[in-house]
């Protein structure tokens, strides 16, 4: 049995990035309050509460700070309101999101009736609708969008999703629309680890996908995969099961893993040692997941 790991597993700059200043935050002022779990991985969240970083879901609960934005941004209103109450505000949104929130202020006073291509109910999305009076439709793969002609309509993406369902939107756009203008917000970091991940299903039997059930980068890592191998999306090394592995024999198989932008090193880790170990593979402890054969 092989095992290897994608090329650009884990945590991505925007993720990086937010953690440091909530660890730094907590340690200056002995607490700090993100707005809705810092990351979609429940693990990190509880890791960092320990440290002092809690979540809140209302703002309008909050009566102290700091206060930190997580990297997917908050709505221009919530954002009025936490100002509004003098609170110390550490603004960890993306700076590839806030270049969304950027392109969509500049479509929105052009005129452009904008298209958001990706999950209307992601805090992302959310906040970046609310940069937008012009009208806004919202697509995912299965979503329909009205047929009528589009006299100047813009495409904005949420920075997790996938080139191919940009080309699809487009395409089905173009032959309706006057002017098309497409603002392609995917992030780099999001199709490097969809590559590399596509690039190892391609030559796994099996593909484990680890990262929080609840975040969308993962998740679409393991849409991808799936086309290739049989893919298992877990979170922790606990929810691996024998007989994923037994059904193979264990002989001669390559299992691949990936992990989402807003997976801890640590659990990756844990996670390809307890594969080895079932495999009997033997390996010294490790500290990074550079040492993980990669592929
Ligand atoms: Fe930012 Fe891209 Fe990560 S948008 S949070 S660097 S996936």
């Amino acid at each position: 049995m092989k095992i290897y790991l994608a090329k650009h597993s884990g945590f991505c700059f925007g993720v990086k990035r937010a953690i440091k200043l909530a660890e730094e935050t907590a340690k200056e002022y002995g607490k700090a309050i993100t707005i809705g779990p810092i990351i979609h991985n429940p693990q990190m969240v509880e890791r960092l509460q320990n440290d002092g970083v809690s979540a809140v879901e209302d703002i309008n609960l909050i009566e102290s700070g700091p206060v930190i934005i997580r990297s997917h941004g908050i709505p221009n209103k919530s954002l009025d309101v936490l100002q509004s109450k003098e609170l110390v505000i550490i603004d960890a949104t993306c700076p590839y999101v806030n270049k969304a929130h950027e392109f969509a202020k500049i479509a929105d006073k052009q005129g452009y009736e904008i298209v958001i291509l990706g999950d209307k109910t992601h805090p992302e999305i959310i906040a970046l609708q609310s940069y937008i009076k012009s009208k806004v439709y919202f697509w995912e793969k299965s979503d329909v969008l009205p047929k009528s002609k589009y006299t100047k309509v813009a495409i904005i993406c949420q920075t997790t999703q996938n080139v191919d369902n940009l080309n699809i939107l487009a395409n089905m756009l173009t032959p309706i629309s006057n002017e098309l203008r497409i603002f392609n917000t995917i992030c780099n970091a999001t199709n490097v680890r969809q590559q590399a991940s596509l690039e190892l299903a391609k030559i796994c039997d099996l593909m484990i996908v680890i990262g929080g059930k609840n975040s969308s980068n993962t998740k679409m890592l393991a849409k991808l995969c799936s086309e290739y191998a049989e893919t298992k999306h877990i979170e922790i090394a606990d929810e691996i099961e024998l007989s994923w592995l037994e059904k193979y024999n264990n002989q001669g198989i390559n299992i691949g893993m990936t992990a989402g932008a807003s997976t801890p090193d640590w659990i990756i880790i844990e996670i390809y040692s307890k594969l080895c170990k079932i495999a009997g593979i033997e390996i010294p402890s490790m500290h990074s997941i550079d040492e993980i054969p990669s592929y």
